[in-house]
């Protein structure tokens, strides 16, 4: 039978994620098909639950309702629960499993991309909401000394740092903290398409700091390009994309997928 997969959100207008699943859909032959499913928040458990009755074997889920979704799960994993969120669900005899890629895309593309494996020193993330949740639990998984969040609402850090052992400070102090950082983060919405811009000077970072923006639309945001021109090594958003959907279409196949050039060009187009 064939396996039915969805993105799940709303709105769903940018999702990027039929166009993963589909290719590798395609390029390992698998009898499935994947599409966007907008969910209106009045309707969401029922939907939910006749996903279950239509036989779909399981989901991706995006904005609002990566946190809405867990009550409904039978069963979460350790970073689901750790992270507070979902991003994919399998579903297996009408139940529901809930486990979240989005910390696994982000370090997997981190170490990727820098070809390191061990991390020292201290990480600056920018931002405190669902994206910084998933990115600082991966960055306390590693061997970092010190994980600091910076967020303009200081609150919504420091409750975090708590859940997660790491550290705040003032959003006002990010040009200064950044003199003995290693890796800088931002995970804000700031310097996307169509969001204001980030408003940081990178200019007190060491020349051996890596910087790293999860924002992929535009794929060279204004932070990274200011630290490229600094010398600083740069990672951008595209490689956690791919890298969170990987073992999510592992989960629903088997099927490890490979990372190619091609869908990384494809998803930039
Ligand atoms: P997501 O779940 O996708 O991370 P979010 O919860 O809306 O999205 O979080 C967006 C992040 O961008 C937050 O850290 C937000 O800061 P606040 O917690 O203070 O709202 C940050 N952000 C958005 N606009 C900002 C701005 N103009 N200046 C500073 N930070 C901003």
């Amino acid at each position: 039978m064939t396996m039915k997969l969805a993105v799940i959100g709303y709105p769903l207008g940018q999702s990027k994620s039929p166009v993963i699943y589909n290719h590798w859909i395609e390029k390992y032959g698998v009898d499935a098909v994947y599409g966007p499913l907008e969910i209106a928040p009045d309707t969401f458990e029922s939907r939910i639950r006749s996903m279950i009755d239509e036989g779909y074997g399981g989901f991706n889920i995006t904005i609002p309702y990566k946190e809405k979704i867990i009550p409904l799960c039978a069963e979460l994993d350790d970073t689901a629960r750790a992270i507070g969120a979902v991003n994919t669900v399998k579903i297996t005899d009408g139940k529901l499993f809930g486990t979240n890629t989005d910390a696994y895309g982000f370090i997997q593309n981190l170490k990727e991309e820098t070809g390191k494996t061990d991390f020292k020193g201290k990480a600056v993330v920018l931002g405190a909401g669902g994206a910084a949740r998933a990115v600082v639990y991966a960055l306390k998984q590693e061997n970092f000394d010190e994980v600091l969040i910076l967020n303009r609402t200081r609150e919504r850090a420091d409750i975090i740092a708590r859940d997660m052992d790491a550290g705040t400070d003032e959003w006002e102090k990010r040009n200064e903290l950044l003199a003995d950082t290693t890796l800088l983060v931002n995970t804000t919405s700031l310097g996307m398409t169509g969001q204001p811009p980030l408003d940081i000077d990178v200019s007190a970072l060491p020349a051996d700091a890596v910087v790293y923006d999860i924002v992929y639309k535009p794929l060279m945001t204004d932070l990274l390009k200011d630290a490229k021109n600094k010398g600083n090594q740069i990672v951008t958003g595209i490689g956690m994309l791919l890298n969170q959907a990987r073992p999510a279409f592992e989960l629903w196949t088997g099927i490890a997928p490979d990372m190619e050039p091609a869908l990384r060009d494809e998803l930039l187009k």
